[in-house]
């Protein structure tokens, strides 16, 4: 496994090469610094007159999750946010018509002992794929403010193509899009059914810290995890995913080794060049019909949290 910073990549190796399982660090795309200033204009306005990285420090839990949970939908949900993304993946070099991307997410990780559940979950070992991502699914992930080795996220690089045990089998995202609905009102507790990987420890991980204004690539099915935030500030983060339509009717991907969860997130991406989402008919034919009481697509104002 390669970690490579600003490859020489045709888009459709670029591809390929997280499919193998390598990551890419691109730091030379003007529209991830505009999306990180946007982001900080947005948590200077929320906080003020506070830092943002010690707004813990002045807001209790049950109230920072709800200054989130305003703000969170409100950035996913913008304008703006959607038209920076679209510029990120073309300024990569992927082509718009060919690429669905989902929207922006914002994430929180505020040091241990403040908000940790709902809106500020810590994700544990696991992959996204474990979380109905399709095998083509790319992440896309960019600090807000400086990352450190003890508040971002780590990657078990090894594991790549590996089964891992995991508790997928859980998992439907029909039935999470439906239980969503109420996680921005969780503080204390987590309710919501989480994919981990079993007891899993691996004996070396790997911590890339991309700065802000750097944008990280990695495939949907690496297995990483967050970093319990011991570092004094709270950690901000926006990442988003795309998927490659062509990539995704002829099957090229990320191996799948061990992902026993039901339904898919296939129908949360649009297309970059005109907002379609993918067919349905080939949408069925991949992934097979859905229950028909399902919840296809997350339809409430919840934080969009998720794998
Ligand atoms: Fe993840």
């Amino acid at each position: 496994m390669t970690v490579f910073v600003d490859p020489d990549f045709s888009p459709d190796a670029l591809r390929q090469s997280l499919y193998d399982g390598n990551l890419i660090v691109l730091t030379r795309l003007p529209a991830v610094s505009d999306l990180v200033d946007y982001a900080r204009e947005q948590l200077a306005e929320l906080f003020s007159p506070h830092d943002p990285e010690h707004a813990h420090e002045h807001f209790g839990p049950p109230e920072m999750a709800k200054m989130l949970g305003v703000w969170k939908p409100a950035f996913i949900h913008s304008d703006r946010s959607k038209k920076l993304v679209c510029e990120i993946i073309t300024q990569a070099g992927l082509p718009a018509e060919h690429t669905h991307y989902d929207v922006p997410k914002p994430r929180t990780s505020f040091p241990v002992g403040h908000l940790t559940t709902g809106v500020a979950f810590a994700f544990p070992w696991h992959r996204d794929v474990w979380y109905s991502a399709p095998a083509q699914q790319l992440n896309w992930w960019m600090p807000v403010f400086a990352a450190r080795p003890d508040n971002s996220m780590s990657f078990d690089l090894p594991s790549f193509g590996q089964a891992v045990p995991n508790t997928s089998d859980a998992f439907d995202y029909y039935r999470n899009n439906a239980s969503r609905l109420t996680t921005a009102a969780q503080v204390t507790k987590e309710v919501q059914a989480r994919p981990g990987a079993v007891d899993h420890a691996p004996a070396h991980d790997l911590v890339v810290l991309p700065s802000p204004g750097s944008i990280l690539l990695f495939s949907g099915a690496q297995l990483h995890t967050s970093i319990p935030n011991t570092s004094g500030r709270a950690r901000y983060s926006i990442d988003f995913r795309t998927v490659d339509a062509r990539d995704l009717a002829e099957g090229r991907g990320a191996p799948l080794a061990d992902v026993h969860c039901t339904g898919t997130s296939i129908r949360d991406f649009h297309n970059v060049a005109d907002g379609s989402a993918f067919n349905e008919d080939l949408v069925v034919r991949l992934f097979g019909a859905p229950p028909p009481d399902a919840m296809l697509v997350f339809a409430g104002p919840g934080s969009d949290e998720d794998g």
